[in-house]
This record gives C-alpha cells, sequence and structure tokens, in this order.
C-alpha cells in the first residue's frame, strides 16, 4: 500500500520538464506489434541489445518459425537465441561515450509514452557531436550520445529555441502521421517486450473474475438451501 505512495511522486518528477505524447498501445494488435519487431531488429539492434528477449517470443505475436528465420536472424542466430547486440559493447562506449543501454525493459524503466515522444523529438543540431539532439532524453541540456537513426525516414526536424516547437525543416521518406504510426508500432513492440505476458495475465483475470462470479451464485444458493426451514 505504501509503494505506490511513495513511487507516484518520483513518477511524476522524472517525467517533470518534457512534454510527452500518448503512445498508442495495443497488445493485441499483432499486425502492429509484428511491424515495430521489424524496426527494431533492422534498425536498433546494431547499438541495443535485447538481452531478456527471445526470438521465439515473436511466436506469440503471430510470427511463424520460418517469417523469424526468413526476415528477422540475419547473422546465423538461432530462433531460441535471445536478441543480441551487434557491435562490440566497449567499441559502442569508445564511439558513442556511453553504451547504449539494453532496451529489454526499457518501456518499464521510461514509460511507453516517453519512448514514443523520444522516438519522435530528433532534432539537428550542430553544437552536439552526433549533430542531433533531443529534449525528450535530457530536458535541460538536450544532449544525447544517440544519434537519429530513423532520421532518413522521418527528415530532419529543426527546433525553434524561443518556443521550443519542432519543426520538419527536410521531409524524409514518410509523412509525417506515417513516421508517427512506426515510432508507435516500435513503442507497442518495446512494451511487449517489456511485459511479454501482459495479455495471459488480462485473460487470467477474466477467467478468475467469472469463477468468483460463478462461486458467489453457488454460496447464495447454498445459504438459502441452509436457511430454508428456519425462517
Ligand atoms: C548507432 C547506435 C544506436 C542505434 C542504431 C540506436 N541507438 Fe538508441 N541509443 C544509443 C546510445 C549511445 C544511447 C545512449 C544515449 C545517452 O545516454 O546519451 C541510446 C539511448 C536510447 C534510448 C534511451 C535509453 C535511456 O533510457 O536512457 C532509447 C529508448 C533508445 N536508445 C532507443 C533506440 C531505438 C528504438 C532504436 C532503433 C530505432 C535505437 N535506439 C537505435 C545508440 C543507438
Amino acid at each position: 500500500m505504501l509503494l505506490p505512495c511513495v513511487l507516484f511522486p518520483l513518477t511524476v518528477l522524472a517525467n517533470a520538464g518534457a512534454h510527452l505524447d500518448k503512445a498508442p498501445i495495443d497488445a493485441s494488435n499483432h499486425d502492429s506489434l509484428q511491424r515495430g519487431a521489424r524496426t527494431f531488429v533492422n534498425n536498433c539492434l546494431n547499438c541495443h541489445s535485447a538481452n531478456y528477449m527471445r526470438y521465439n517470443r515473436l511466436l506469440e505475436i503471430g510470427l511463424t518459425e520460418k517469417q523469424i528465420k526468413d526476415n528477422l536472424l540475419f547473422s546465423g542466430e538461432k530462433v531460441g537465441d535471445t536478441m543480441k547486440v551487434a557491435i562490440n559493447p566497449v567499441d559502442a562506449k569508445k564511439w558513442f561515450g556511453v553504451a547504449p543501454p539494453d532496451l529489454s525493459v526499457e518501456v518499464r524503466a521510461r514509460g511507453a509514452d516517453w519512448v514514443y515522444s523520444y522516438m519522435r523529438s530528433f532534432y539537428r543540431d550542430d553544437t552536439s557531436a552526433t549533430g542531433w539532439s533531443n529534449c525528450v532524453f535530457d530536458p535541460v541540456t538536450c544532449k544525447v550520445s544517440m544519434p537519429h537513426v530513423l532520421y532518413e525516414l522521418q527528415g530532419e526536424q529543426v527546433m525553434n529555441h524561443e518556443t521550443h516547437q519542432l519543426t520538419l525543416s527536410k521531409p524524409g521518406k514518410l509523412s509525417v502521421a506515417e513516421y508517427d504510426a512506426l515510432a508507435g508500432d516500435l513503442t507497442n513492440f518495446l512494451a511487449f517486450m517489456a511485459e511479454p505476458a501482459k495479455q495471459q495475465r488480462n485473460h487470467l483475470g477474466w477467467v478468475v473474475l467469472l469463477f468468483l462470479g460463478v462461486l458467489l451464485v453457488l454460496t447464495y444458493k447454498l445459504k438459502k438451501a441452509y436457511w430454508k426451514d428456519i425462517h
């Protein structure tokens, strides 16, 4: 009982600063999860691992073993392997200054809205080492060591330093709505990864409620039967 009271103000504090948009999370939308998985494997595993995630968990979102093998395994991994990172973490630390963190439970750590907003908030900044900054990552300095790996799709945004508004200065291959949808699918997949058992848990919850409902009716009938002769 005490824990939420302690944690709640902390999460509020941690998110203060940057404006966050609501992530379109839907654990039952397998098409969205599959698109998100493809984007993640193709664009993020170069630098980030997902050490708690095995490729064969993708069977749960409707992919077949053959689809996983043909489309998502590139360098001799097996379906039962965890999602390991392509670059050596020591090199990564040398190149970026920090090692890219494991993303298995990122959504649990930061929240889905944070991740969704982060993926849409990179902007061109000639003063930063990678040429990109992101005020969701650090609302004070806006500095981040991750380059905008999806910029060909999103295009380039610039920041108006007075209003703190981002505007698209150079369009990418996708329209704004299409890029938002891609970021949404990606976040949906990261949320699935962080809590793959959520759907089963929801299902179990309904079964338990149904069971309790049936039990209530039966006990009521039993009570009536017991007291029948007394009243
Ligand atoms: C070129 C390497 C590289 C690639 C590719 C990359 N990232 Fe990153 N990412 C980083 C680095 C480095 C950081 C650490 C940033 C920092 O601490 O300043 C980071 C940080 C993050 C964070 C914030 C972690 C935290 O909570 O502090 C998220 C979320 C993230 N990346 C998501 C992604 C996603 C999703 C993709 C694929 C679309 C991706 N990254 C691709 C290098 C990369």
